[in-house]
């Protein structure tokens, strides 16, 4: 590569939204892959077949299949720029799942969602109603996911053609996990579930029926953690919701 050619790849790193370097060496991510062994040749999958989203989720039966799916579906875009999937974390039994938006820095590097300093935030959030994703306990835990399993560059908010990629597989971790509540995190989340297009501000705090497979589900909108850390005022909204989460919580 020449130095104009470098000088170009570069700017179209930090248009892709690279904002850091994750290695001390440089990764060449053009070179061809090393060839596999041909022992480990016999143990790898074939790869899932582009875009068919909703008939390789469809074919999963747990959770852990839906993971391994996801580690073999290519078609995402965002998959090329992170490090790591990110699927999910909490308690599979738990009553309630929570959903966000996308993983951040943090959950791309550990490979699991809320673990930064929003995920932080939603622990103590969750941990003064007396939930937590770590209790075995179905009735004080949360399962938690995204609508996106892949960091999208620098942080930005994904797509709509993005999330929608990836709903089948969110659509059949609630089919299989089976949650008696939905809370949903900011808009992206509410807005895919909903089918709706009103912000946040206008949803949350709201219950919602949300219906799959024959079975409706109470869908609760809230504020992103996210939003709260730029916008401390506004957590006794999220104060308000979590409230109310804790009350029908209680009543099942
Ligand atoms: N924000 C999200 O929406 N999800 C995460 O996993 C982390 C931050």
């Amino acid at each position: 590569m020449t130095p104009v050619e470098a000088a170009a790849a570069l700017v179209w790193l930090v248009d892709m939204g690279a904002d850091e370097v994750v290695q001390e060496a440089a990764a060449n991510r053009l070179a061809p892959p090393p060839a596999p062994a041909q022992q480990e040749l016999a143990n790898v999958a074939p790869p899932a077949p582009r875009g068919d989203a909703a008939s390789i989720a469809a074919a999963c039966s747990s959770l852990a299949e839906i993971e391994q799916a996801l580690s073999r579906f290519d078609a995402c875009p965002l998959k090329k720029t992170a490090t790591r999937l990110c699927f999910a974390d909490g308690n599979p039994q738990a009553h309630v799942m929570l959903i966000g938006e996308a993983p951040g820095r943090e959950e791309d590097e550990l490979g699991k969602p809320f673990v930064g300093r929003s995920g932080q935030l939603l622990d103590r959030m969750l941990a003064a109603i007396g939930v937590s994703r770590a209790e075995s306990d179905p009735a004080k835990s949360v399962f938690i996911t995204n609508t996106i399993y892949w960091r999208p560059p620098g942080n930005r908010t994904p797509t709509e053609t993005e999330t929608q990629m990836c709903l089948p597989f969110l659509m059949r971790t609630i089919e299989l996990q089976k949650p008696r509540f939905i809370v949903c995190l900011g808009a992206t989340p509410t807005q895919r579930l909903l089918g709706r297009n009103d912000g946040i501000l206008k949803l949350r705090g709201k219950w919602f029926d949300f219906g799959q497979a024959g079975q409706v589900i109470p869908l609760l909108a809230t504020l992103h953690p996210a939003y709260l850390l730029r916008q401390p005022a506004q957590k006794r909204l999220a104060w308000r919701d979590f409230l109310a989460l804790a009350e029908v919580m209680a009543k099942n």
